[in-house]
C-alpha cells in the first residue's frame, strides 16, 4: 500500500484541541470543541452522573459481561419515551426499535450504514444536509457512499435561518429523499426553526415523501427543558411520518468519553407497522454485531439508573438547567459586552441562538487572528462554544472580538 494511501488531513476540531493544548499563554480561551466547561473553564461531572456511579460501584453483582448485541433494555426503553414521550403512538404501537450505539457518532453511522442498504425509494437516494452541518455527518453519510447535497440553512446576512431557501431546496429535491434535521440546538449555528417552521417544513416533507433523520445531540441541554427541545421529533411522529433518531447523551449527560447513546427507528402507523419493524430489528440487529458486536456498558449503565428513577431524574433536570442557564447567561453577558464597547455590527444573534454553539459571523481570517494574537482557539467557521466563556475571560474575549472587528 506504499504508494496509494495519500495522507489524511488532520480532523480539525481535534485538531484544533491539540493546538490550544499546547499554547502555554496563561489567559488562553478554549472555544473549540462542543463540551460543557463550568464557570471555571473546567469539565464538570454532573452531580447525578457522581450520585449513579455511587450507586453503581457498590453494587456487588456489577460484573463486566457482554451487553445483548442491541444494548441495555433498561437504557434503550427509557430512550425512546425521553425522545419520543411517554405517551408516543410510536411507543403504544410498537413500531419502535431501539438500539444503543456508541453515542451520537455511532447513532448516526448506523442509520446511514442502515439507510445505504434498505433504502430504496428513489435511485439518487441522495442525503441532504443544512448548509453548514456538524463536520462529521459529512464523513459519516460519505463513508457508507451514500451521494450528499445540501439545502440552504444559515442566512449570513440575518445570522439567523434562511428559511426560504432551506424549503425551496426540501421542496425541489427528488421525491423520497432523505433530509437529515437537528432535532433542537443546531450545530455549528445554534439556530432552530421556530415550531410554526418545524410545522411548514413537515408539510413539504409529506407532499414530497422525505425520509426524515433526526439526530438530536443536545436534548434538554439547548433549553433546560427535556420536552420542548424533543419537540419537533415528536411532531413529526406524531404526523405519522416513518423515520430514524440519533440520540447522543454525551452533552447532556457529560459522558462525552462513555458514547453512551441509542439509534431509534420509526416505522408509520400501517397495520403491518409491528411486523416491519421487526424485520427492521433483525437487520439493525446484524450491521451492529458485524460492526461492534455489542456495545459498550458503563454509560448505559449511569443513563439508566437516571433515566429510571424519579429522584435522579428530577436532579437531572436541575443538572439540566444549571448548564443550559450558565450557558444563557454567557450570551446576554457576551452581547451587552460588545454593545457597551460599540463593536461594529449587530450582536442580537448571540442572544438568539441557542444550545451549546454560537455562529458568530467571524470570518476565517479574524478567526485566525484571535488565535495568534489573542490565544483564542475556535473553528474556522466562527463558531463558538459558548461553554468555553466563563465570567473570569469574558471581558478578555469581548475585546479581543472588539479589537479584530476593528481591524
Ligand atoms: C462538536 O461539534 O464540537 C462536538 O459535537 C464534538 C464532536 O465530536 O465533533
Amino acid at each position: 500500500l506504499e504508494d496509494v494511501v495519500p495522507q489524511a488531513p488532520e480532523d480539525p476540531l481535534f485538531g484544533l484541541m491539540a493546538a490550544y493544548r499546547k499554547d502555554t499563554y496563561e489567559g488562553k480561551v478554549d472555544l473549540g470543541i462542543g463540551a460543557y466547561r463550568d464557570n471555571n473553564a473546567k469539565p464538570w461531572v454532573l452531580p447525578v452522573v457522581k450520585m449513579a456511579d455511587e450507586i453503581l460501584r457498590s453494587d456487588p453483582n456489577l460484573n463486566h459481561e457482554y451487553l445483548p448485541i442491541a444494548g441495555l433494555q433498561d437504557f434503550t426503553q427509557p430512550s425512546q419515551r425521553l425522545i419520543l414521550g411517554p405517551d408516543s403512538p410510536a411507543i403504544k404501537d410498537k413500531r419502535t426499535v431501539s438500539l444503543q450505539t456508541i453515542s451520537g457518532t455511532g447513532a448516526v453511522h448506523l442509520g446511514a450504514l442502515f439507510l445505504s442498504k434498505f433504502y430504496k425509494a428513489n435511485t439518487d437516494r441522495a442525503v441532504y444536509f443544512s448548509s453548514p452541518t456538524w463536520a462529521n455527518h459529512n464523513q459519516i453519510f460519505s463513508n457508507v457512499s451514500l451521494p450528499i447535497k445540501t439545502y440552504p440553512y444559515f442566512s449570513a446576512k440575518t445570522k439567523g435561518l434562511d428559511f426560504d431557501g432551506m424549503m425551496s431546496t426540501i421542496s425541489s429535491a427528488p421525491e423520497g429523499s432523505i433530509i437529515l434535521l437537528h432535532a433542537c440546538a443546531h450545530n455549528p449555528t445554534g439556530v432552530d426553526p421556530t415550531q410554526e417552521q418545524w410545522k411548514k417544513i413537515a408539510v413539504v416533507m409529506r407532499e414530497r415523501s422525505h425520509f426524515p433523520f433526526f439526530d438530536c445531540a443536545y436534548q434538554g441541554f439547548a433549553s433546560g427543558d427535556l420536552a420542548k427541545d424533543a419537540w419537533a421529533v415528536r411532531y413529526f411522529v406524531e404526523q405519522g411520518f416513518e423515520l430514524c433518531i440519533a440520540q447522543s447523551y454525551a452533552k447532556n449527560f457529560g459522558l462525552y468519553g462513555e458514547r453512551a447513546g441509542c439509534f431509534h427507528f420509526v416505522t408509520g402507523a400501517a397495520p403491518d407497522a409491528e411486523k416491519t419493524i421487526g424485520r427492521i430489528a433483525s437487520q439493525l440487529t446484524i450491521l451492529q454485531r458485524s460492526e461492534i458486536s455489542n456495545p459498550p456498558a458503563y454509560g448505559a449503565r449511569i443513563a439508566a439508573l437516571v433515566l429510571n428513577d424519579d429522584k435522579l431524574f428530577a436532579e437531572w433536570e436541575a443538572n439540566l438547567r444549571t448548564m443550559s442557564g450558565r450557558i444563557i447567561d454567557m450570551r446576554k453577558a457576551l452581547r451587552s459586552k460588545l454593545e457597551e464597547l460599540g463593536t461594529p455590527g449587530t450582536w442580537n444573534h448571540i442572544t438568539d441562538q441557542i444550545g451549546m454553539f454560537s455562529f458568530t459571523g467571524l470570518n476565517e481570517k479574524q478567526v485566525l487572528t484571535l488565535r495568534e494574537e489573542s490565544h483564542v482557539y475556535m473553528t474556522k467557521n466562527g463558531r463558538i462554544s459558548m461553554a468555553g466563556l466563563n465570567t473570569q475571560n469574558i471581558d478578555y474575549f469581548a475585546k479581543a472580538v472588539d479589537k479584530v472587528v476593528r481591524e
